[in-house]
């Protein structure tokens, strides 16, 4: 299994296997066009070609990015592919001097491994702002926010110190 950046060829396997979880209520759907729009944000999972993994990571401020679009596939991909994104998202956050990192996930627990800790929304207001606000289920949300401090070392889990560099 490789991690690249995504490419146009990508979108309908992408389409898929996030419509996939949208349809269980575990993420938010994206339409082709939504996915083309940020291609440049996503990366994939490829196992000889067949793109078993998505996710992506967007820029909110200068400091901070939103990791979002995460899938793997439910049959295909190899254990430790989620792993293999986020790590690859998260340095793609520090190549661009990005400090914090936030997701809002109804799987904390994948998070937590990653490690993240969990926030107020109130502490990623910019997203509250520009997304959650348009929400339908905005005052009423069960995603749990959760955020990575980029550089910081984590050593409650045996995955951290590849993760991060020490200060
Ligand atoms: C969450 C998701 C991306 C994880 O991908 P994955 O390829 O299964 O993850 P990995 O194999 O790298 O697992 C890493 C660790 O997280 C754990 N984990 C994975 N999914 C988990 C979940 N849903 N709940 C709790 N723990 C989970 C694994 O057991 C593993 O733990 P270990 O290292 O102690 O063995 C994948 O399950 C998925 O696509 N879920 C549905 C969509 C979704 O909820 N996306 C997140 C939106 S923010």
């Amino acid at each position: 299994m490789k991690i690249r950046p995504a490419e146009h060829g990508d979108i309908p396997g992408m389409v898929h296997l996030i419509g996939h979880y949208a349809s269980e209520g575990l993420m938010l759907p994206r339409s082709s066009n939504a996915i083309a729009a940020g291609l440049a944000e996503y990366l994939v999972a490829d196992v000889v070609g067949e793109v078993v993994g998505c996710g992506a990571l967007q820029q909110y401020s200068d400091d901070s990015a939103e990791l979002y679009g995460l899938a793997t596939h439910p049959e295909h991909s190899p254990r430790g592919t989620g792993s293999a994104l986020v790590e690859a998202l998260i340095e793609k956050a520090r190549t661009a001097n990005i400090a914090r990192v936030f997701a809002l996930t109804l799987v904390p627990v994948f998070f937590q491994k990653m490690g993240f800790h969990t926030v107020q929304h109130n502490d990623v207001p910019l997203k509250v702002w520009k997304d959650c606000v348009v929400c339908p289920k905005f005052g009423n949300c069960d995603e749990i926010a959760m955020l990575l401090e980029v550089g910081v070392p984590v050593v409650s889990h045996s995955r951290q110190p590849a993760l991060f560099k020490a200060l």
